[in-house]
């Protein structure tokens, strides 16, 4: 590491390089390496690359910024080894690509790369990744470590409310999303909350609220190792400048390409941010369902009252059972109960509850085709169906777990 100490002595060392087939195809690297770096970075092509890495000045390199676009695909074991070597170094490395596929860019990242960009470079983007490279690894891959933003540093980590539906179509989306819209507007000292669609293939969250799927989730969801703060507040979308969400990723993700790890950090990151977490799950038990109950205050399993719903309940309380998993923590909720007049229905929810020896926490009203219409304008029920019954009781739901989040907050003071 001398020649390190000796370069930074010298005018103008060369502190990072960018990597790419030709760096005139990423003008905008070029502004951006000149502002973060002034005259002290290189361009070097793939095979270039190789050979600087070998020679003793590379060891002062700070960071090398691999540039690709979909013209690379030929290039990619090249580009392969570049990373390979860099990373064997000590060197980071900042991916830059433009139109590459999840799965190539996965498998990037696990070669070494530290940190990706999207290109076109969004404004300040580079700067935010050389400050986010420059931190300690170990630091920064601890949420908990993470300043905790919008919450005092003596309060205790949110509170996390996980909503998983026992068959398709049970309302576990409508519950979550209006939830955690209801909980937002519990009135003035209402919770700070987060959104988080973990139904990574299906999720329709930013279809409920009209937002984008952007492929900054992928990012995120693929690099939780080196996130921060930074990067996991700037992938979260506002809606209605109250609710931060973090939606499903642009394309459909493999499930298995996420890991309980990523699923923790990313929950502990919002826990540490938000005084609430509301999680959208998906219908199927994977890997991380353990990690996610785990965190949950409340697991909230969305039932109807069917047979597929029953079926998949007591599929769900073995599985449970035979891992010694915290079954307590599930609420159970059945979704368009039956009215207080009939009886038949009634009767029938008390059997079904008694067969699987559950109780239901919740009884949710089928609100009509309001609801369906409020998920397809994008919008929460609240926004266009104020008397609604559903809404009604998802209201009552949010104001007992805002004021629980305002107790705890008062406790921890
Ligand atoms: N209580 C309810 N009353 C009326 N419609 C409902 C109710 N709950 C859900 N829906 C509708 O059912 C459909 C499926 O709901 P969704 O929340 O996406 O289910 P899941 O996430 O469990 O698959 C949506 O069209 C939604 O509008
Ligand atoms: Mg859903």
């Amino acid at each position: 590491m001398s020649s390190a100490n000796a370069n930074s002595k010298l005018p103008a060392p060369i502190r990072a390089c960018t990597v790419s087939r030709d760096v005139q195809n990423f003008d905008l690297l070029i502004e951006d390496m000149e502002l973060e770096l002034g005259e002290s970075w290189g361009d070097l092509t793939f095979p270039s690359a190789m050979k600087y890495l070998d020679q003793p000045e590379a060891r002062g390199l700070e960071f090398i910024a691999v540039a690709i676009d979909d013209d690379d695909e030929s290039n990619i074991p090249i580009i392969e080894a570049v990373i390979q070597r860099a990373s064997a170094l000590g060197i980071r490395v900042l991916l830059i690509a433009e139109e590459l596929g999840p799965i190539a860019l996965h498998r990037l990242l696990r070669l070494g790369a530290s940190d990706f960009v999207p290109y076109p470079l969004p404004e300040g983007a580079l700067h935010d990744a050389v400050q986010r490279l420059r931190q300690p690894v170990m630091g920064s891959a601890l949420g908990a470590q993470q300043p905790r933003g919008m919450m005092a540093p003596n309060q205790p980590l949110g509170a996390v409310y996980a909503v998983h539906p026992l068959a398709g179509g049970s309302g576990a989306t409508t519950l979550a999303v209006n939830l955690a819209w209801e909980i937002a507007n519990s009135g003035k000292t209402a919770p700070s909350v987060c959104l988080l669609d973990l139904d990574l293939q299906t999720g329709s969250v930013s279809t409920y609220l009209d937002l984008a799927r952007t492929e900054k989730v992928y990012e995120l969801l693929s690099n939780t190792a080196v996130m921060d703060r930074d990067f996991f507040m700037n992938t979260l979308q506002t809606f209605n400048e109250k609710l931060k969400v973090l939606t499903a990723a642009a394309d459909m993700l493999p499930l298995d390409l996420i890991t309980p790890d990523d699923i923790e950090r990313v929950i502990k990151m919002a826990r540490s941010n938000f005084d609430i977490v509301i999680i959208d799950m998906p219908g199927t038990v994977v890997q991380w369902t353990e990690t996610v109950l785990n965190e949950a205050d409340a697991y909230y399993a969305m039932m109807e009252l069917d047979m597929r719903s029953a079926q998949n309940a007591l599929r769900l309380i073995r599985a449970l059972k035979a891992e010694a998993l915290p079954l307590e923590k599930i609420q159970y909720v059945l979704n368009r109960a039956p009215k207080f007049t009939d009886l038949s229905g009634k009767a029938r929810a008390k059997r079904m509850a008694e067969s699987l020896d559950i109780e239901f926490e919740l009884m949710l009203p089928d609100g009509t085709l309001q609801v369906t219409h409020a998920n397809d304008h994008g919008l929460p029920l609240a926004e266009i169906a104020q008397k609604n019954p559903l809404l009604k009781e998802i209201r009552k739901l949010a104001l007992s777990i805002a004021t629980a989040a305002r107790d705890d907050n008062r406790a921890a003071a």
